[in-house]
């Protein structure tokens, strides 16, 4: 039987790429980035996608990947943060993956996107802390009633939150 997939959710900054690929290696998986296969199969950075197309043109390059990805097992994969708002995204990650949510509080994921604003179109040209607020309001109920797992980051380093996930799936034999 092949092991589900690690499907990491949660906000922007959480660390769900750099904890996700760190994972991959430590439990000999292949690792996916929803983000990074949007920008594969459109030629296009997400930021442009956002910018020429708009975002509603991005979701369903998205949905289109997730609903590829859903199809497999046996990878850690890394969502987009806001992929787990579409229930159909969701219900196709949930047939083959448990999700994983890396919860951090707002002072720390501000911190994290203060370093990369120009890579996040969603909080470019605005005040990203105010939209960070705006947007976790409308989120985070979303990202705790999908997940199977929660792992608190906030005190964690990556590669910390790293062990604490791999030990969190090596104690659920069945997934
Ligand atoms: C988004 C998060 C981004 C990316 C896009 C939209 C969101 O991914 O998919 O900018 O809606 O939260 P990360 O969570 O990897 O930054």
């Amino acid at each position: 039987m092949t092991a589900k997939n690690i499907v990491l959710i949660g906000f922007m900054g959480s660390g769900k790429s750099t904890i996700g690929r760190h994972l991959a290696m430590r439990l000999e998986r292949s690792f996916v980035d929803t983000d990074d296969l949007v920008e594969t199969v459109s030629g296009k950075k997400v930021v442009q996608i956002f910018e020429e197309d708009g975002e509603a043109v991005f979701r369903a390059l998205e949905k289109q990947v997730v609903r590829e990805i859903s199809k497999q097992g046996g990878r850690v994969v890394a969502c987009g943060g806001g992929v787990v708002l579409d229930p159909e995204n969701v219900a196709g990650l949930k047939e083959n993956g448990v999700l994983v949510y890396l919860k951090a509080s707002k002072e720390t994921l501000v911190k994290r996107l203060k370093r990369g604003i120009d890579r996040r179109p969603l909080l470019r040209g605005v005040d990203a802390e105010k939209k960070v607020d705006e947007l976790l309001d409308k989120r985070v109920a979303t990202y705790e009633s999908v997940a199977d797992v929660v792992v608190e980051t906030d005190a964690l380093s990556p590669m910390d939150a790293v062990g604490v996930v791999a030990g969190i799936i090596e104690e659920r034999p069945d997934d």
